[in-house]
């Protein structure tokens, strides 16, 4: 791709040394609805990059679709939408009732039900890591663990979560050569237009959930997948095949690269702030505060897009019907107008109303509640243990506009 300055946010190497934040700065303060072009045979897109405006299309669904288009910057003909649409693609009252059937799991109260399972877990996983003296941060710690949650809730065997985070990394990543089978640009990647991030794991995904729904359906089972199958919508229809696998694979992979790479920024913020990390070793009180700015200040996704159902005026701009609207997330949660001195790491923020998780619109994230337990869990149970950890080598990144992603981070630790 051209690194030409028309391409600003459309191009993957604007983000290759981490987020472009100066970039964002420039665009809130001199063009907060900007055009960016893309390369054929795409179309370009609108980037809202201000706290205010991102909030204002987030909360209008009927001027900005999700349903209309994609979530990401892929641009799908009638029939790939029909085939991959999931709820994070529909509006309205059919997106209401898709959502409602999952939604009482994820409220703070029933994730309190796996916080036992949960601290479990995070001791396992860090008794392993910290047996060694180096280790890679991501692999050892941060990978496995966020799927390994959902896995549980799901009801999945712990030997196949292996095959979930492969494929969870194959689909998420496919903007970047070493995770993708097939690089959503390539010709080859036509084969697999009907799936999902255009990825041929997907269809490893979509058989795995119908085998777990064959096994599932008419029985009454508590975890996810029983619940997805046994459950009628509110609004009476039925859920379809390609509603089931898009649901299924959606769970799969909403809140494994995310969490992940939640937990691999916040460390990351941690190890460049020393003196954080002795005040929340001394008050681990304040951590429940403290991951809401790990959250702001690593937004692990940059962007979601909205596609815009009729003309409409927006700084100035022309903002046409079908035209692709992206949200930047990681722009707004560093907008100066909401967060004083916004690029300084301030456990202490109050409030802190980032927008990592959306913020208030009818998608807002529906693990949220989920994400923010497991970070608070994982450096309850990490930051006691740790008298020092450094960086021992590069923070090797995700090729991505979409996820901020990183891949490899190698630490060295000394215990307490
Ligand atoms: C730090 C971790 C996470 C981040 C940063 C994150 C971020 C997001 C964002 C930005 C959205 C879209 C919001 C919008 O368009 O308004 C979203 C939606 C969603 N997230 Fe998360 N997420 C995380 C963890 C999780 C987890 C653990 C799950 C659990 C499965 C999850 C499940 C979902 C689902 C199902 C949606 C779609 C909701 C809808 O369309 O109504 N996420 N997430």
């Amino acid at each position: 791709m051209t690194t030409h300055p028309e391409f600003l946010l459309a191009d993957l190497d604007t983000f290759e040394a981490g987020p472009p934040w100066q970039v964002f700065a420039d665009l809130r303060a001199n063009d907060p609805v900007r055009w960016d072009a893309e390369e054929a045979p795409n179309h370009g897109f609108w980037s809202i990059t201000r706290y205010h405006d991102i909030v204002k299309v987030l909360r209008d669904s009927e001027t900005f679709s999700s349903e209309a288009g994609t979530a990401n910057l892929e641009e799908l003909d009638q029939e790939q939408m029909d085939a991959r649409r999931s709820m994070l693609e529909t509006d309205g009252p059919r997106h209401r009732s898709l959502r409602r059937l999952m939604q009482d799991n994820f409220t703070p109260k029933a994730v309190l039900g796996y916080e036992t399972f949960l601290r479990g877990l995070t001791a396992t996983t860090l008794d392993a890591a910290l047996a060694h003296e180096s280790f890679d941060f991501v692999k050892e710690v941060s990978a496995d663990f966020p799927i390994r949650v959902l896995a549980r809730m799901l009801g999945v065997p712990d030997g196949d979560t292996a095959q979930l985070i492969n494929w969870g990394n194959r689909m998420v990543g496919n903007t970047d050569p070493e995770h993708t089978d097939v690089l959503p640009t390539s010709e080859e990647s036509e084969k697999y237009r009907l799936l999902p991030f255009k990825s041929p794991a997907a269809l490893e995904v979509f058989d795995y959930g119908f085998k777990l729904k064959a096994e599932r359906e008419g029985k009454n089972g508590m975890d996810l997948v029983s619940k997805l199958v046994n459950t009628l919508p509110s609004d009476g229809v039925p859920l379809s095949d390609v509603d089931f696998r898009s649901y299924f694979l959606l769970l799969v992979v909403a809140g494994n690269e995310t969490t992940r790479h939640a937990i691999s920024h916040s460390m990351n913020a941690l190890i460049d702030n020393p003196e954080t990390m002795v005040l929340l070793q001394q008050k681990p009180e304040l951590i429940p505060w403290a991951v809401e700015e790990f959250l702001r200040f690593g937004s692990p996704v940059y962007h979601f897009r909205r596609t815009a159902t009729k003309d409409v005026e927006m700084h100035g701009k022309s903002i046409k019907k079908g035209d692709k609207v992206v949200v930047w997330f990681a722009s707004g949660n560093r907008d100066s107008d909401v967060f004083a001195d916004p690029d300084r790491f301030d456990v202490t923020r109050n409030p802190n109303e980032h927008m990592t998780f959306g913020r208030g619109g009818p998608h807002m994230c529906l693990g949220n509640a989920l994400a923010r337990m497991e970070i608070t869990i994982m450096f309850e149970t990490l930051l006691p243990r740790i008298k020092k950890i450094e960086r021992v080598g590069e923070v090797d990144r995700l090729r991505s506009n979409f996820v901020n992603g990183i891949k490899r981070f190698p630490v060295k630790v000394t215990l307490v």
